[in-house]
């Protein structure tokens, strides 16, 4: 006989509150006072946005990193760095961050959606190929949940068509991938500091390169197209147009601050992402996300894929029962695959116009059900557990357990 689950009436695994995430301490506030006290919040003419790209350029061990005010404006700025002609196919997944997808518009290309691996929710590099054309400029791999994509097979497939590569890796700080950290492995890496994100600051960005020409155009086009690169001396000389994305004084500050406990946050993350997912491991019907040796996942946050075939309820009624236990099982992050929102479907981006969807183009591109079909597939069974650097492993096995004692009951009904 199985324990009777707390939505039938029984007793919940868990009843204590789950510890909150802390975000800031007395390092953020000396930062923020020194900005305050420098009478200065405009980064050119500062230190502080100046020291956390030194700083982060460092960590990366790459020659640039170019500070921005979101992660979709660092992908912007990545984009805008590679100058892709109006038209050009840039390949990404549906599965991510409208900020993945709305830069590729921005600078009127063409999101071209390829599918993904159902154990991974990484793009799928079969699918990446599949869909290059003469149109192809760049591919964009989005490390989903913080584990980074197969860039072996990803970067394979870019050189042997000569196209950029794009690492997406909002949510995967400090991720390594076979020993290298993700973000260094393709053309260019992004970052998205957004308060969800290990390192934050509210909201920034930043775009890592290790490339003279790529580097040099990221910095000019961060700033409307301000080149100042010669000599770091602030000037109005405008090399070309571009979107004015400058970070400012008080968020560099708080990153100078935050950068201090990154490492710490994210072996926590990776560390007690690892200790969950071992502790459902082979439950039938419940899968963690399927790993390779080499590759690291810093979990910020775990997708796990709940399969009514298998436990004779959807991912729905599942996720109801585990959130009864007081375990805080989130949804399927968002929603439904990227083109098949209001904005994509109906291709909604300047004015009337279907610009830049028929750029070049007799018909314009064409976003519908069934266009990726192992992300439909997956999205459908999935959900997802936001366990964060402040959680204990107690918090963790409670987590495990509430998993596994719904399992069980619906296993054996
Ligand atoms: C994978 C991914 N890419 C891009 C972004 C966009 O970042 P931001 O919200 O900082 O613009 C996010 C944000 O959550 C993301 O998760």
């Amino acid at each position: 006989m199985s324990e009777t689950l707390a939505i039938d009436g029984g007793t919940p695994i868990r009843t204590d509150e789950f510890p909150q995430r802390t975000l800031f301490g007395p390092e953020d506030e000396r930062q923020l006072l020194e900005v305050l006290d420098s009478q200065n919040a405009f980064f050119p003419l500062g230190t502080k946005v100046h020291e956390f790209e030194r700083r982060w350029s460092e960590l990366y061990g790459v020659s640039h990193a170019v500070c921005s005010t979101s992660g979709t404006s660092a992908i912007h700025v990545a984009i805008g760095a590679i100058n892709p002609e109006p038209g050009s196919e840039i390949i990404t997944t549906a599965l991510s961050d409208m900020g993945t997808v709305a830069p590729i518009i921005q600078c009127n290309c063409i999101p071209v959606f390829a599918d993904v691996q159902l154990g991974t929710f990484n793009l799928d590099p079969d699918d990446i190929e599949r869909k290059i054309t003469d149109k192809t400029a760049a591919i964009i791999a989005v490390h989903c949940f913080g584990q980074p994509a197969d860039m072996d097979r990803i970067m394979a497939i870019a050189d042997a068509h000569g196209l950029p590569v794009i690492e997406d890796c909002a949510q995967a700080h400090l991720t390594r991938h076979k020993g290298r950290l993700a973000g260094t492995i393709g053309d260019m890496g992004t970052f998205s500091f957004q308060d969800s994100k290990h390192l934050q600051c509210g909201d920034g960005g930043c775009t890592i390169i290790n490339d003279e020409e790529l580097g040099r155009r990221a910095t000019v086009y961060v700033d409307k197209g301000c080149d100042w690169t010669a000599d770091r001396k602030y000037r109005l000389h405008y090399a070309f147009i571009g979107p004015c994305y400058r970070m400012t004084e008080f968020q560099g500050a708080v990153l100078l601050a935050q950068l201090q406990r990154l490492e710490w946050i994210v072996s926590q993350r990776q560390r007690l992402g690892d200790l969950f997912c071992e502790l459902i491991a082979g439950i039938p019907g419940v899968h963690p996300p399927e790993r390779t040796e080499g590759i690291e996942h810093s979990y910020w946050t775990t997708p796990i894929r709940i399969d009514e075939d298998v436990l004779g309820v959807g991912p729905e009624q599942f996720a109801e029962a585990v959130l009864a236990e007081g375990i805080p099982i989130a949804g399927n992050w968002i929603g439904k695959p990227l083109y098949m929102t209001d904005a994509l479907l109906g291709r909604i981006a300047y004015g009337s116009s279907d610009l830049p969807f028929d750029y070049g183009r007799d018909q314009p591109v064409e976003y519908h059900a069934g266009l990726c079909p192992t992300l439909e597939l997956g999205m459908s069974q999935l959900r997802t557990l936001r366990i964060h650097e402040h959680f204990g492993d107690d918090d963790v096995r409670d987590c495990a357990a509430g998993f596994r004692k719904v399992a069980e009951h619906y296993l054996s009904s």
